[in-house]
């Protein structure tokens, strides 16, 4: 794969293979989008601080995240119709992520399910991102599916009670599978590869929730979904109950204000993750790396912070921890690889994220990611985009 070097390469292939409603549905955020555009631009502002002749030799990207070794500060985020960029999309990154060394965090709507995962990865442990919905009997069937699958970390995702309004996704009658209409048939002959890939699986729809919930036997749209099953009442007094039902690793997902991540402390979870659902929920909200420093100074001794949003590249990655990230997460960065060439893809895309997080750390003169702080950030060159509450 000479030609691929970098996530942009990733991300040109797969919207060539990958149907328009599903690539739309990964890079798109609500509304405007400039949320959505900002998280990554923002990055961009930030500046290195160059050392020279200081010892590269012997380095380390080597870190924990919630309590779990990992190969480098970064997790595989939950995304939705994940299955649907590639056939057994969740199986395949879950796969890589196990390879390298990372977490795989499975969303609830997925396409394969908790227990194809775990079949699928040899039952090593994954992650499992949960939405809160009206039925609290299927929540709790949900958790202990988890748990049977050994997860070893449960991410309660806060931030999408209701959806934002995509328009792409309207747009394009986002449903999985497809429907045959004629737009959608023309666009799918131009896909060969993933068409045979779809042929050769059965898991084709949200399976965690066809034939696990009565009545629904198939459900085409997670907007349909959302609107009648999420439950708009969410409240702390559920991640309470959550957490004692769950029992393990508790680690809340989209938080982007300092009084919210103070009563994340209160919930005593063991990590927040200060996110704005790739730019998909509020747009207009600040970008995730300007929310980062503030709600890092606020909690970080008390909580393990953590961040997503925009991510991609290594250099991202190592801003983030400079910034006061104990992990990061990508969601995009996975599905570009996976939708351009599966689970290969997806490794590569890895790949490319360690390669510049490592070569990018030692021109700023560390060697252990353990040690990079705000020190390896040209002074002032990010205090500007700060979001102070
Ligand atoms: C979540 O599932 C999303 O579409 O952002």
């Amino acid at each position: 794969m000479p030609h691929i070097t970098n996530i942009e390469d990733l991300r040109v292939l797969a919207k060539k293979r990958v149907p328009r409603m599903f690539y739309d549905y990964a890079d798109s955020g609500s509304w405007t989008e400039s949320t959505y555009r900002a998280n990554e631009a923002d990055f961009n502002r930030i500046l290195l601080r160059q050392r020279v002749a200081v010892n590269m030799e012997g380095r380390s990207t080597r870190t924990r995240m919630a309590g779990q070794e990992v190969a480098m500060p970064v997790a595989i985020a939950p995304t939705g119709l994940t299955g649907m960029q590639h056939a057994d999309g969740e199986i395949l990154a879950a796969r890589a992520a196990k390879k390298f060394g990372i977490p795989f965090t499975l969303s609830t709507m997925s396409i394969c399910s908790i227990e194809d995962v775990a079949r699928g990865t040899d039952h090593h442990p994954f992650w499992f991102q949960l939405y809160v919905m009206r039925d609290r009997g299927f929540i709790e069937r949900l958790i202990d599916r988890a748990k049977a699958a050994n997860c070893s970390a449960l991410v309660l995702t806060l931030d999408l009670q209701i959806l934002g309004q995509r328009h792409k996704d309207i747009k394009n009658g986002l449903s999985a599978p497809p429907k045959l209409t004629l737009p959608n048939i023309l666009n799918l002959m131009t896909k060969p590869r993933w068409c045979l890939g779809m042929l050769g699986t059965q898991r084709r729809q949200f399976g965690n929730i066809v034939g696990h919930v009565k009545g629904v036997e198939n459900m085409g749209s997670l907007a349909e979904w959302t609107a009648k099953q999420f439950d708009p009442a969410l409240s702390w007094n559920d991640v309470e109950w959550i957490k004692k039902r769950w029992g393990g690793k508790l680690i809340l997902k989209g938080v982007q204000d300092i009084e919210d991540a103070r009563l994340a402390v209160d919930s005593g979870a063991d990590a927040v993750i200060v996110s704005n659902h790739g730019g998909r929920q509020l747009d207009g909200a600040p970008s995730s790396i300007s929310a980062l420093p503030a709600i890092a100074d606020a909690v970080g001794s008390r909580i393990e912070v953590h961040m997503d949003g925009g991510i991609r590249s290594g250099q991202h990655v190592l801003k983030a921890v400079a910034l006061g990230a104990r992990g990061t997460y990508i969601g995009r960065a996975m599905l570009y690889g996976l939708g351009a060439m599966g689970e290969a893809g997806v490794t590569r895309a890895l790949e490319i994220i360690h390669k510049e997080l490592d070569l990018s750390m030692a021109f700023c003169g560390r060697t252990d990611i353990n040690t990079v702080d705000k020190g390896i950030l040209l002074p002032g060159s990010w205090q500007h985009l700060e979001s102070r509450q």
